[in-house]
């Protein structure tokens, strides 16, 4: 979305799904000239600084973050909440119109959704948004990613095929709960053709405004979104099988009560073949992962791609930040 003429990476729906199949491509494009040609980049953000607002703790965003900036040739500044006064002592306002008047993008991790809104309203610069209580559009970047590069016919070049015609009628099943991660993956999926069946259990089923709007999604691209309660419904035919914490940031003192409701939701190797997922289903997670809602006989086996999908954080924001700071965007 662009908020007065500065474009922002807010919501998944930010983006087209020719946008997505680029911003994909152009990843796995820096991912060969960087790692396998070892070639720099030309430094196209040279003397100019990427500010990383996060009021959360963060491994990957903020390592993928740090390196795709310095790759590009600028400066990541990493701004925790114990760091400046995101939104204690000083208004969201306040901060936004101060760090966005001294640097040229931010790279922002908040609680409510509404603080980042609030943040893009006032920032003069471009917003990613880093996660947010309802989204995390850069993770599923990744996630696309890494199954773009796996269903890439062996001979072919990631860069030079479309995510639209790889991942085309792959059926994704979710079985967790109702978060952040699942409403980017609705969101998302119908974007390059994929279904997305999930079982979550009752009353942590995701936001019903943004089911909605996956709805709509879907039937625009012919695809299907499945809802159900029963993991083995969701699990059916699927191709991929993916799953997320059952405690999300902020909600630590649910643990219990939490732990409780996901009774029966763990995913095993056992549970997924007996609810007739495909022969060769594969498995994501975007961690960090807890034991609890993945046995490590589908974590650490080869079925599992979650430390590529994990690599790939670096060089999908890679190409978000190139494109919404070298090339002014999307
Ligand atoms: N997947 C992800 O966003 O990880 P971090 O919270 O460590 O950044
Ligand atoms: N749902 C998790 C994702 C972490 C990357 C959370 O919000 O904490």
């Amino acid at each position: 979305s662009a908020v007065s003429g500065v474009p922002h990476l807010l919501t998944d729906n930010d983006l087209s799904s020719k946008q997505l199949s680029d911003v994909i491509r152009m990843a796995c494009k820096f991912k060969h000239q960087a790692k396998v040609l070892g070639k720099p980049s030309g430094a196209p953000l040279a003397g100019k600084t990427m500010a990383l607002m996060f009021s959360k703790r963060s491994t990957r965003t903020r390592v993928a973050t740090e390196s795709a900036v310095t790759y590009l040739g600028g400066h990541a500044m990493f701004l925790g909440s114990q760091d400046i006064q995101l939104g204690v002592n000083e208004s969201l306002l306040d901060t936004s119109k101060v760090v966005s008047s001294m640097v040229d993008g931010i790279m922002a991790r908040v609680g409510a959704h509404s603080e980042i809104e609030t943040l893009a309203k006032y920032s003069t610069v471009p917003i990613i948004n880093a996660l947010s209580d309802l989204y995390h559009p850069t993770q599923i970047l990744a996630d696309l990613m890494t199954l773009h590069e796996l269903y890439t016919p062996k001979g072919s070049d990631p860069h030079s095929v479309s995510p639209t015609t790889t991942l085309k009628n792959l059926r994704m099943a979710w079985v967790g709960d109702g978060n952040n991660i699942l409403h980017s993956l609705m969101l998302q999926l119908p974007k390059v053709g994929m279904h997305i069946s999930m079982a979550t259990p009752k009353g942590y089923e995701p936001n019903a405004d943004i089911l909605k709007q996956a709805q709509k999604n879907a039937t625009d691209a012919g695809t299907e979104i499945g809802v159900f309660h029963d993991p083995k419904e969701a699990l059916r035919g699927a191709d991929i099988v993916v799953t997320d914490t059952w405690i999300s940031m902020g909600q630590e003192e649910e643990k219990k009560q939490r732990i409780k409701a996901f009774a029966g939701y763990q995913l095993t190797t056992e549970l997924i073949t007996e609810s007739g997922a495909q022969p060769d289903w594969k498995f994501l997670h975007c961690l960090p992962r807890k034991q609890e809602e993945v046995t490590d006989d589908v974590f650490y086996s080869p079925r599992s791609h979650v430390f590529q999908e994990a690599e790939n954080r670096k060089w999908t924001i890679l190409a978000c930040i190139n494109q919404l700071l070298v090339e002014k965007g999307f």
